[in-house]
């Protein structure tokens, strides 16, 4: 543990498979159709959960609204237990009202709200495009949803000139978040976001009805620094996770597997960033009736499910903070965290995150398996920390929880820094914590 890679050690390559991850899913629909499209490429096919689920052992995912669940019982019993891999699809930002149209100055303008905690000055000064979802009502048959992307300079939200903000550099930014964010998309004083969506789906404008539609920044992600040893990016909060979690499944999945191996699965829910109390959130339903319905079609009773519960782990895969070289003070000084240096298992005694130490030893004896350096993370004491899906998935299923994930700077920027080589590391080590041998009893 604790081991460190010799410093300067370079990317071999980009991690091309993150980079068209990021870019294919500027928003959580986006972000599981790409995950599911990766996932059918390897021969999962999807469950409709209004449909009776499939009791032949397949490789199966199963899409509601932004989250996905996939696994795999191809050879493998749900009686041996499960192994879960939680991350989440949403990233914090700025997000299109119901009633945006706004005119001021001549500008047209579209009313936001803001998702989660985004550091909101990290969206000033931007050319962002516009992703999510529609709603769209036909004459005579039902609603369909429609997923909308438009990459192109759309919107932006101009920062006040220093000169009629004179404080602004010694006394901080201060965005009031109904008044100074509303971003500028044009002058036409016809403007409408409705019709606007109209033509882009070639629809009359009065079938839009509905949206959630949500901004992104549209510059690529960057291998960055002399050495191409960083990784810039939207989103690596948490699409660095979900991206290592469908590798790790699809890693997984492709070993052997009897009727001792848990049967592997990952979870990328929505609604992280808000407190997951949703329909597709991570405080839901979705999992436990997925889990539960997975075990009855393999035969299982309850008290079989129930028991296999007891018998599997989860690991929650999500950011971690990495030691600010411009704020080290920021940080616990006896648990810096590098990037570069591998992932980081996170540690909260107020159980902010849910990691406990059988769990850390099943994570440190997979690490040594696939030599990967972990690190370990803990915070100040007059500093909380964040939280993950860790504490809830733990709270809701009762199974034995790890939080775990890939250091970074900037976290909840419109644009955020990692290691280029993290995440590659993750993925092997989640790839062999989906296989790893039944937990010991508690
Ligand atoms: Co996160």
């Amino acid at each position: 543990m604790d081991r460190h890679p010799a410093p300067g050690t370079p990317a071999s390559d980009p991690p091309s498979s993150l980079i068209s991850f990021v870019e294919a899913a500027p928003s959580p629909f986006h972000a599981v159709a790409e995950a599911a499209a990766r996932l059918q490429a390897e021969g999962f096919e999807q469950v409709l959960e209004h449909l009776p689920w499939p009791t032949a052992p397949g490789r199966h995912f199963l899409v509601r609204d932004g989250s996905i669940v996939a696994w795999s019982t191809e050879g493998r019993s749900p009686s041996a237990g499960f192994r879960l891999i939680g991350a989440h699809t949403d990233s914090p930002n700025l997000r299109i009202r119901p009633r945006p149209d706004r005119r001021s100055v001549g500008f047209a303008q579209l009313a936001v709200e803001v998702y989660g905690a985004p550091l909101l000055n990290s969206w000033l000064d931007r050319d962002l495009g516009l992703s999510g979802r529609v709603a769209v009502t036909h004459d005579r048959s039902a609603p369909t949803i429609e997923l909308v992307r438009v990459d192109e300079p759309l919107l932006r939200i101009p920062q006040l000139a220093i000169h009629l903000d004179r404080g602004v550099s010694a006394e901080g930014l201060v965005l009031n978040p109904q008044t100074h964010l509303s971003p500028v998309w044009g002058l036409d004083p016809s403007l409408s976001i409705s019709g606007f969506l109209a033509e882009r789906l070639d629809v009359p404008s009065s079938s839009i009805v509905s949206w959630e539609l949500m901004l992104h920044d549209l510059c690529p992600p960057a291998v960055l620094g002399a050495d191409h040893s960083l990784l810039a990016a939207p989103r690596i909060d948490n699409l660095v996770s979900c991206e290592a979690a469908v590798g790790a499944l699809i890693d997984a999945v492709g070993r052997g597997a009897d009727a001792d191996t848990t049967v592997p699965v990952i979870c990328l829910f929505d609604h992280e960033e808000v407190g997951s109390e949703s329909a597709s959130g991570a405080a839901g339903s979705i999992l436990v009736s997925i889990l539960e319905r997975i075990s009855i079609a393999a035969g299982l009773d309850r008290d079989d499910h129930l028991a296999a519960l007891a018998g599997s782990l989860c690991v929650s895969a999500d950011g971690a903070h990495a030691t600010h070289p411009n704020y080290a003070e920021r940080h616990e000084p006896g648990h810096q965290i590098l990037l570069g240096a591998g992932p980081v298992l996170k540690h909260n005694e107020s159980r902010r995150y849910a990691t406990d130490p059988l769990g850390v030893a099943v994570v440190v004896e997979a690490a040594r398996e696939t030599d990967v350096a972990l690190q370990q993370f803990s915070s100040r004491g007059d500093m909380p920390c964040g939280s993950t899906i860790g504490p809830v998935t733990a709270a809701r299923l009762g199974v034995r929880t790890v939080d775990l994930g890939v250091a970074q700077l900037s976290m909840h920027s419109a644009r955020e820094l990692c290691s280029a080589t993290d995440p590659l590391l993750l993925r092997r080590l989640l790839g062999q914590i989906l296989t790893s041998s039944p937990l010991p009893g508690r």
